[in-house]
């Protein structure tokens, strides 16, 4: 991959993504030198705002965001690359404007005409957007082109499909870039090598061993100020059917040979497509949902889902989700995965847990053992750790003991630091690509029928706990549990 001048044209530049996320991972790739060595940004927005204003608010939210204070000493190279443009989705008008802009930068810095789109805005506008940048010829250039597009994919099957051709009509299936944040943690992009470079880890990924392999990722905070999203999404399609089933892929995909980019993507599409149907009338023996009910966080009290800001009093909407995912594959044959997520529980976590087969000798020279477990602590520290069993120095008991190789999470490059690089490089390993969206959205979408047609129980957690107990009990049906 190379490096090249380029221009970085934001949608949505006032957006609350912006701001936390995109500006504080550019000055960072700025003071690491993984920009290239000119480049020209020119950020969206509706209302009227003048040049200097738009740098110092990207100022503001590099002062609040950046992972690394700001640099008085080079603030000011950094955010003379930036130009703000008052523009207006709707009016075809306002792309011819932008060409012009974007022309008379690439013209004034003497750069190529590579261009990348990023459209961090309501999914209501992608549309107009994508037919827009190609009826204004914004995506004639000589130079190469690349989408770079926000979730929501789709509410479903359907939904997808249409956005995708919508996107393929300007866009190259190769110049579309799905971002999906999870796979931009640096613990879920060193797996794979991880996995390579310590032949033991590898060795102790056989299925011989493997009892069960269990994804958590659990959050603190509620709904927030975003009810009116997420209010329709609920867990399965806010965090399943991407960071969830993105999880899945990145964990099954282990294979005993140094995996070249191109065969990373074929072996996810693989997994994806051995992912068992859950067919909605057995929806609830797979599947656990849930939604919090009032309770305390941290000592404080909290309120309930369906009390929250902007919520319907008789939301049916999900804040939780588990399942038993079954992989048709030679690797993970008769191997459950389970996978939990929710809002409001009891800690912030993403967790990867390799539960081990124990061998339960009913004898008194092993009381105390309990299953051996490798943990991939993805968030939000880092780290892996091996749970054996160790004999009290006094008696007779066994007791788990971790083996901790924790690295510091202090000062790790954020994940939309090591997204926005491999885009401005041209290298779509860690996006999703379209066929992986379009599976999970099949697999998904039998689950999402049988919430419209009530066949799923919608269990009340507290918040606060760990969840909703019919998904203890969905594990105790094979005689596993939650790590
Ligand atoms: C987002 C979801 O994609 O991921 C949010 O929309 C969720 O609802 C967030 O809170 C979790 O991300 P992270 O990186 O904090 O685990």
């Amino acid at each position: 991959w190379s490096m090249e001048d380029m221009t970085f044209i934001l949608f949505g530049a006032t957006g609350d993504l912006a701001q936390r996320k995109l500006f504080p991972a550019l000055y960072n790739l700025y003071l690491d030198g993984k920009l290239p060595d000119t480049v020209s940004i020119i950020g969206l927005g509706r209302k009227y705002a003048s040049d200097e204003a738009f740098q110092s608010k990207v100022e503001k939210a590099l002062c609040a965001y950046s992972r690394r204070s700001v640099d008085p000493s080079n603030l000011q190279e950094f955010l003379a690359k930036f130009r703000y443009f008052t523009f207006d989705a709707t009016i075809e008008e306002s792309y011819v404007n932008l060409l012009k802009l974007v022309e008379a930068r690439e013209k004034e810095l003497g750069i190529p005409e590579n261009r990348l789109f990023y459209l961090s805005v309501a999914p209501s506008l992608v549309d107009i957007i994508t037919s827009n940048l190609h009826a204004s010829g914004l995506d004639k250039n000589k130079g190469w082109k690349r989408l770079v597009i926000e979730k929501p994919f789709g509410r479903d099957v359907e939904t997808a499909r249409q956005l995708n051709d919508k996107l393929l009509e300007t866009f190259h299936d190769n110049e579309i870039y799905r971002i999906d944040h999870y796979l931009g943690k640096p613990m879920v992009q060193s797996l794979n090598t991880l996995i390579l470079a310590n032949p033991v880890l590898d060795s102790l990924l056989d299925q011989k061993l493997i009892s069960n392999v269990q994804i958590t990722a659990s959050e603190i905070v509620g709904v927030e100020t975003r009810a009116d999203y997420y209010d329709k999404a609920g867990a399965i399609r806010d965090m399943v059917q991407n960071h969830l089933l993105q999880l899945v892929m990145m964990t099954a995909l282990y294979l005993p040979e140094n995996l070249t980019d191109n065969k990373i993507q074929t072996k996810k599409t693989e997994i994806l497509a051995s992912l068992r149907t859950i067919r909605k009338e057995e929806a609830h023996q797979h599947v656990v949902r849930g939604q919090y009910e009032a309770g305390e966080i941290h000592d404080a009290p909290v309120t309930g889902y369906k009390e929250e800001p902007g919520v319907e009093a008789s939301s049916k909407n999900d804040t939780y989700f588990a399942a038993r995912l079954a992989i048709d594959h030679p690797s993970w044959e008769g191997i459950p995965f389970y996978i939990r997520t929710g809002k409001r529980m009891n800690k912030k976590s993403t967790q990867i847990v390799v539960e081990f087969k124990h061998k339960m000798v009913d004898s008194d020279r092993l009381k105390g053992t309990s299953p051996n477990l490798l943990v991939l602590e993805i968030s939000p520290n880092e780290s892996i750790s091996l749970r054996v069993n160790l004999k009290e120095a006094s008696g007779n008991q066994f007791k788990p003991v971790w083996i901790d190789f924790s690295t510091s999470s202090e000062n790790q490059p954020e994940a939309y630091e090591l997204l926005l690089f491999d885009a401005i490089l041209g290298d779509s390993t860690f996006f999703a690509h379209w066929r992986e969206v379009e599976l999970s959205w099949e697999w998904i979408e039998p689950l999402l029928n049988a919430y419209e047609e009530d066949l799923l129980p919608l269990h009340g957690y507290r918040a606060g706990s760990t969840g909703p107990e019919a998904a203890e009990e969905l594990l105790q049906q094979k005689q596993h549990k939650w790590w």
